[in-house]
């Protein structure tokens, strides 16, 4: 994986009009009563079965934490007010049967939750890759890998929730056996776990419940062995946002062959930012690096390839190049980049601008993009190009 934007890669979790907040928008007032009191008859059970788990300290009385429902990734369930534990020889952990099953695995809120159904459709997910922790009807925590269209293994691991209403060592504990369970039956033996990612809100360290719902993820990903590798900004263009207009310097061509564009992706590898791209150089070649980037990526896109282009100088030397693409989800700029003898000349604004126009002219709703929070000459290009920070991704990464 290298400079891609590759959050939007990914299923994205945002419509149009929409918070980062999650609000279970397609549920009735009904279902809500309906739900409430599910969860009330389940609370009850869960105050019977006094916690043991793995902690010994769990073994006294503890609270649950109430969740807030002004916090993403929160639901709506009430407080729990009883001292509570859970019995791990009560908890189920197995894979949805299949689609039917998706009403339990939404049980936890999640802004991917609203996708889920159509991955399945599109060979996206499987079920076997989609475990749940179960008491009773009640789902306590889950996990989910997504891959491209018909992929055989999964390409990263992007749900990962625990019941935030659990107390602490408790939902960690949980989660930490679920995922441990379905690493082992869902991954290669003796391959390295695919990526994990977490959508997030732009001021996720803020406030104390949105900042504990991920740093409890963390938490019991760290637990398996994973590591925090980079942070990266959420972007969003819509039509008729101003942006910086061409400057005129440069003129825009499609790539001349297919092997133009991996070569000029090998050259802009040398001084990047980007950390998965530093990732593959320190292990292998900018050429082999490029290369598949390329073939994992770039040239998968269903969408035209006469949308890309290479932006050129009036003697016709190459500048760089943008890549707009459509990923099944969204409209995306996948890969931006400028020539490093051409660094530092504003040019990158003439392609974001270009790329944006491209995607712009086929009436997509809006535009969507991502870079690392260290990629600061590249955040800032976003922004002058009008694309408003509307989240953020953690991704996390086993070596
Ligand atoms: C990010 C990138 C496209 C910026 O292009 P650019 O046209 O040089 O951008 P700017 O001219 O706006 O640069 C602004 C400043 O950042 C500096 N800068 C740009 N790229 C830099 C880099 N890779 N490393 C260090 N400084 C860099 C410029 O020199 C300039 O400095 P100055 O203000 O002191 O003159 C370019 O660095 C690049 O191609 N990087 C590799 C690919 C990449 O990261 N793509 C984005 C993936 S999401």
């Amino acid at each position: 994986m290298s400079a891609s934007t590759s959050a939007d890669v990914l299923p994205d979790e945002l419509g149009v009009g929409q918070t980062e907040r999650v609000t279970a928008p397609t549920r009735s007032g009904t279902q809500v009563t309906e739900s409430r009191q599910r969860v009330a008859n389940q609370d009850q059970m869960l105050s019977k079965l006094m916690i043991k788990l793995m902690i010994p300290t769990t073994t006294a009385l503890v609270s649950f934490q109430g969740a807030d429902p002004s916090d993403p990734g929160t639901d709506e369930r009430p407080p729990l007010e009883h001292a509570s534990t859970v019995e791990p020889n009560n908890l189920t952990m197995r894979p949805i049967t299949g689609r039917e099953e998706l009403g339990l695995f939404c049980q936890l809120p999640y802004t991917l939750n609203e996708e889920l159904a159509d991955d399945l459709d599109q060979g996206r997910r499987r079920p076997e890759w989609m475990w749940m922790a179960l008491l009773g009807d009640r789902l306590l925590a889950r996990a989910a890998w997504w891959s491209r269209p018909g992929g055989d293994t999964p390409a990263s691991l992007d749900v990962l929730d625990v019941d935030d209403s659990l107390p602490v060592p408790d939902r960690v504990e949980i989660g930490v056996r679920l995922l441990r369970t379905a690493m082992s039956a869902t991954l290669p033996g003796g391959s390295t776990p695919p990526e994990y990612s977490r959508l997030i809100p732009p001021d996720w360290r803020d406030g104390a419940s949105s900042r504990g719902i991920v740093e409890d993820r963390m938490a019991i990903l760290e637990r398996t062995g994973a590591r925090l590798f980079v942070e990266r900004l959420r972007l969003e263009w819509r039509p008729g946002t101003p942006g910086p207009e061409p400057s005129g310097r440069l003129a825009f061509r499609t790539p001349r062959n297919p092997s133009e564009l991996p070569a000029l992706m090998t050259r802009v590898l040398d001084g990047t930012l980007d950390a998965h791209s530093r990732h593959d150089l320190d292990r292998m070649s900018a050429d082999a690096a490029a290369t598949r980037h390329y073939e994992d990526e770039l040239a998968r896109y269903t969408s035209p390839k006469d949308w890309w282009r290479v932006a050129v100088l009036p003697n016709a030397a190459p500048v760089g190049f943008v890549v707009p693409a459509h990923n099944g989800y969204h409209a995306i700029i996948a890969y931006i980049a400028v020539l490093p003898e051409h660094r530092g000349n504003r040019y990158v604004d003439d392609l974001l601008s270009e790329g944006t126009r491209v995607l712009a002219q086929q009436n997509v709703p809006r535009v969507r993009a991502s870079t690392d929070l260290g990629n600061v000459p590249m955040a800032n290009a976003f922004q002058r190009a009008g694309y408003l920070n509307f989240g953020r991704e953690i991704n996390m990464t086993w070596s």
